[in-house]
């Protein structure tokens, strides 16, 4: 891709059809977002939390990293440390996101790069499947391996940083452009899988980044600028609402499994939560990721998400990302701003260092030595071998790309994720196929992108099979194994008549195959998603409905009136709707295949063969979009300013809505609820038995941090930070050095330049002495004893049938009280290989945190009095086994 059809993207002006869903949910009680005192009375309010609280010396896990950053930031002068927190400009160098060097010390400028399934814009490199596909194998062993394997991609790469993975979006709407990024909808089993993945990347040297911090479930609004190219004339970002036991209970859950897992980087998002942008808002930085949390890592813009320079760094950011105001403005908020901010003592000496320390102890953290990294062996910018290392310049033509092969056997990975990951709806006994006699595919969702793989950029089109979302979450394929190609290999081998049409609306050639004696029909349909930047025939990010594209409804239709074996396979990036045919006898199998990867066909084919065991379902499949209560913000609601986007729901998204106001039998029942899946053999629950452990009454943390550290001193003198006359200036670079010493004023061009930090920053802001710790607070995740365990929990699963078999049990459990959800996940374990007649005894653990409610109160998580039940079972609705907490 050239540097030019990036910035074209990123400009499409489009319009789209938009329509408001009639939520359903009158008689149940609205979470009221109260109203505080901010600016505007009417809206929304995130309080003030500062100062922003530095590292501690003694978190777990992180004191040798801690040890080792002190030591080498020490040594730094000032202009090195806003080096370190400052991206060089888009596109100024060879990755997506880089910092500034310390030539001095022999430290490269760290590389970012995305993404969350694999290495964007390099060419031999692996496609993952998408996390929401790795989620449905439920497989822990599947998730440490994928992030291992990750990591390692990167890391021969040359990258310091992937950015990713994600659990935000979490899924709260079921059409969410960018929720395949992520896991589940589930807070608990995106958290462990969140964790999982960010271990194995670590593992390997490279450091993880949680995103996107907090409350980006839709791309609609994400931006006011990508907006308006969309023709929404608002002049801020939309703002994401929420109550403070949802975030701490739902959305921020899966974080704060992150900072447990011990991940080095966190990216704040793009939209604001309560009316403060993500990369400015001190509670949700400073409040919740670094206080209560205790987050020693680093956090960082998402690109061109930080729009302050001051505040943002007394909000809790550390690191500005790319590094301009605006892509290749040349100008930045932090940079030289930043240098003469601490200069002039806006910003205090301990915060500067603060953000230093963050970034190299989680650099330390990962393993990673100064003098040794591995080498950038790519460019973002473009796939030829030799052009500008600095490409926003043009400058510095070298070498850019060495095309090294960083694929390893990871493909042995994705087939087995992308199989296990599968999950089978629907099975009236033709699955697995056993040598059929004639095997019919139909569906342009099983063929090839006729531009071929990487045919549209970012993927952002809709031609061929779909094995990933599009927006930069995507990579490039190094191939793409079709289902056609797939389906026909094994058809060959195993002598059945093969034939395919891959078009979705060429009706007369269809019927006449279909109609043929002996047709199992497979008919392949999608329904893509992906980022806000691109859109695709009329999906702005977002889906715009949530029925299949490209008449899909209407071709599995027409093929099962007149086919009597039509196997349905589905990709797609989240629920759609099924109704209209899933009960149709005809339809003798119905597999959501997600979106696999590059090796879509044969993880394909393992499972309609039988060769691999499939996965569960991650998410909700309800008769009909307007059934999950919840959608994405359509239309501007506040005139030109910040769109309200208003989560009145609480917790009760997906399953948790469902259970409550469609229990089983109900009309508007789920079709297939949440954890469901059917498997080859059959699986029988016995013998729950719950114990109790013995551990420590919960106490509430106390005590003071120690304070503010201030590491080296720096020169007051304006000259001293001028432009170096032997560095050449590059065009739209971003320097920490200012390009006068004749006045602060003139060096930053900051149309408010001469405020100070009392007249525009909160009380507390440049405060460095000891602080109280939050109740709730400790290094690694909050207060150390929430992670006890308090109860375990062991249950038989014995295989009743005739094969040998995977078994996914799975542990919900009632909190008890009012308004609380019926029931929760809470515990799970994808059993692997059982025999025939073998039984296995699963153990589940429950923490304190996974038995407690967040109090608003008191400020942190309380065990209730209320009764709590607890379930083993096969899926959510379907629970053998059940006991009363003891
Ligand atoms: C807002 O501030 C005013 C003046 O300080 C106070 O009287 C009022 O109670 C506050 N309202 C809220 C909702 O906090
Ligand atoms: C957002 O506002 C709600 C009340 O309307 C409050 O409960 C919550 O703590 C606020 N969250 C943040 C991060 O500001
Ligand atoms: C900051 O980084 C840039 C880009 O790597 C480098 O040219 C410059 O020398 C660095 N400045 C300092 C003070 O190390
Ligand atoms: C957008 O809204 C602003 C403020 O109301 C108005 O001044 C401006 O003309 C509008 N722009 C467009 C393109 O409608
Ligand atoms: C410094 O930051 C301000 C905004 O706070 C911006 O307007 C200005 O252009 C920046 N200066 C430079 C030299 O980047
Ligand atoms: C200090 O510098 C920063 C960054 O340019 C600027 O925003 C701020 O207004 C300055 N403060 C004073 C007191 O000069
Ligand atoms: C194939 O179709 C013919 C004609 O309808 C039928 O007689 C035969 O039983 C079918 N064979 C199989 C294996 O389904
Ligand atoms: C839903 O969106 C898809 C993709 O844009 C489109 O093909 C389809 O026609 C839409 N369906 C309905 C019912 O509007
Ligand atoms: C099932 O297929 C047969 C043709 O084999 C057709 O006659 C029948 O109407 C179909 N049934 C349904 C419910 O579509």
């Amino acid at each position: 891709m050239t540097p030019l059809t990036i910035i074209l993207l990123l400009t499409a002006v489009i319009t789209c059809q938009a329509f408001n869903l009639k939520t359903t949910r009158a008689d149940f009680p609205k979470i009221n977002l109260q109203r505080h005192n901010g600016t505007d009375p009417n809206l929304a309010y995130s309080p003030p939390v500062y100062p922003s609280p530095w590292m501690d010396p003694e978190a777990n896990g992180w004191q040798e990293a801690y040890a080792k950053a002190r030591d080498f930031v020490s040594q730094l002068t000032l202009p090195e440390k806003v080096n370190l927190t400052t991206g060089v400009g888009w596109m100024g160098e060879r990755c997506v996101g880089n910092v500034g060097s310390i030539p001095r010390m022999g430290l490269r400028g760290l590389c970012m790069q995305d993404g969350p399934l694999g290495i964007r814009f390099k060419d031999y490199a692996t496609a993952f499947p998408v996390g929401m596909t790795a989620a449905a194998s439920w497989s822990r062993n599947l998730w440490r391996d994928r992030g291992k394997r990750l990591g390692r991609t990167h890391y021969q790469s040359g990258v310091d940083v992937q950015l990713g993975p994600a659990a935000g979006p979490l899924g709260r709407n079921p059409t969410g452009g960018r929720n395949w990024e992520g896991f589940s909808v589930d807070p608990y089993l995106s958290g462990i899988a969140f964790a999982d993945v960010i271990t194995g990347i670590q593992s390997e040297g490279v450091v993880a980044t949680a995103k996107h911090w907090l409350g980006n479930e839709q791309e609609r609004f994400r931006q006011a600028g990508e907006a308006r190219g969309y023709g929404f004339n608002i002049s801020e970002s939309m703002s994401t609402n929420m109550d403070d036991k949802t975030l701490h209970e739902v959305y921020a859950w899966p974080f704060q499994d992150a900072v447990h897992a011990g991940v080095g980087a966190f990216m704040c998002s793009y939209q604001q939560l309560n009316n403060s942008y993500g990369c400015q808002n001190s509670k949700l930085m400073n409040g919740i990721l670094k206080d209560e949390y205790g987050f020693q890592g680093f956090v960082m813009s998402d690109w061109q998400a930080q729009h302050a320079g001051v505040s943002t760094a007394a909000a809790g950011l550390d690191m500005t990302m790319p590094g301009d105001t605006t892509f290749n403005s040349g100008l930045s908020f932090w940079g030289g701003n930043l240098t003469l901010a601490v200069v002039n003592g806006t910003v205090p000496e301990w915060r500067i260092d603060d953000m230093a320390m963050r970034i190299m102890a989680a650099f330390f953290k990962v393993g990673r030595t100064v003098g040794n990294q591995p080498e950038i062996n790519f460019s973002s910018w473009t796939q030829d071998t030799f052009g500008p290392a600095n490409m926003a310049a043009g400058e510095n033509i070298e070498q850019i790309n060495y095309h090294v092969d960083v694929r390893e056997d990871h493909a042995y990975h994705v087939r087995e994720s992308g199989a296990k990951g599968t999950v089978i709806l629907k099975n009236n006994g033709v699955l697995p196929l056993k040598k059929p006699k004639f095997i019919a595919v139909v569906g342009e969702d099983a063929g090839p992108n006729s531009h071929g793989p990487n045919g549209c950029s970012d993927r952002g089109c809709a031609d061929g099979t779909l094995a990933m979302g599009w927006g930069s979450g995507s990579v490039e394929f190094p191939y793409l194994v079709t289902p056609d190609s797939a389906i026909q290999a094994q058809a060959l081998q195993d002598g059945s008549r093969y034939e395919s049409i891959l078009d979705n609306y060429d009706w007369e050639k269809i019927s006449q195959l279909v109609a043929r004696p002996n047709a199992t029909a497979i008919v392949f349909a999608y329904a893509g998603a992906g980022e806000g930047y691109i859109n695709v025939e009329g999906n702005e990010g977002d889906r715009q409905n949530m029925t299949l594209w490209r008449s899909g409804n209407e071709l599995i239709k027409n093929i099962s009136a007149i086919n009597p074996n039509t196997v349905v396979v589905l990709h797609t990036m989240g629920p759609v709707e099924v109704d209209e045919w899933y009960d149709n006898p005809n339809v003798t199998a119905i597999l959501w295949a997600g979106a696999p990867g590059q090796e879509s066909g044969n993880s394909l084919v393992d499972i309609l063969y039988g060769k691999q065991s499939p996965g569960r379902t991650v998410f909700t499949w309800g008769r009909a979009h307007e059934d999950y209560g919840v959608d994405w913000l359509r239309e501007a609601n506040n005139g030109n300013g910040a769109p309200q986007d208003d989560f009145e729901e609480g917790a009760f998204i997906d399953y948790r809505h469902f259970d409550r106001d469609y229990p089983p039998g109900s009309e508007k029942a789920p079709i297939y609820e949440f954890g469901y899946g059917l498997s080859w053999s059959t699986f029988d629950f016995s013998n729950l038995q719950v114990e109790k452990r013995n551990v420590q009454p919960y106490k509430p943390t106390t005590g003071q941090t120690i304070a503010a550290p201030v590491l080296g001193n720096f020169s007051t003198d304006l000259a001293d930070y001028t432009f170096p006359s032997d560095v050449r200036y590059l065009y739209q670079f971003i320097y920490p050095w200012l390009n006068t010493s004749s006045s602060g004023e003139e060096a930053s061009a900051d149309p408010h330049y001469g405020q100070t930090a009392e007249e525009f920053l909160p009380p507390g802001a440049t405060d460095g002495s000891p602080q109280l710790r939050h109740p709730a607070s400790g290094p690694n995740g909050g207060n150390s004893q929430l992670w006890d365990i308090v109860y375990t929990i062991t249950a038989t699963v014995t295989n009743t049938g005739s094969v040998m078999d995977d078994a996914i049990p799975q542990l919900y459990l009632s909190h008890g009280g009012e308004g609380e959800p019926v029931r929760v996940l809470r515990g799970f374990e994808r059993v692997e290989r059982i025999n025939p007649g073998e039984s296995r005894t699963v153990r589940m653990e429950l923490t304190r945190r996974d038995i407690s409610n967040w109090d608003t109160v008191s400020q942190n998580w309380v065990v209730t009095p209320f009764e709590k039940t607890i379930w083993v079972g096969s899926s959510s609705r379907n629970l053998a086994l059940s006991s009363v907490l003891p």
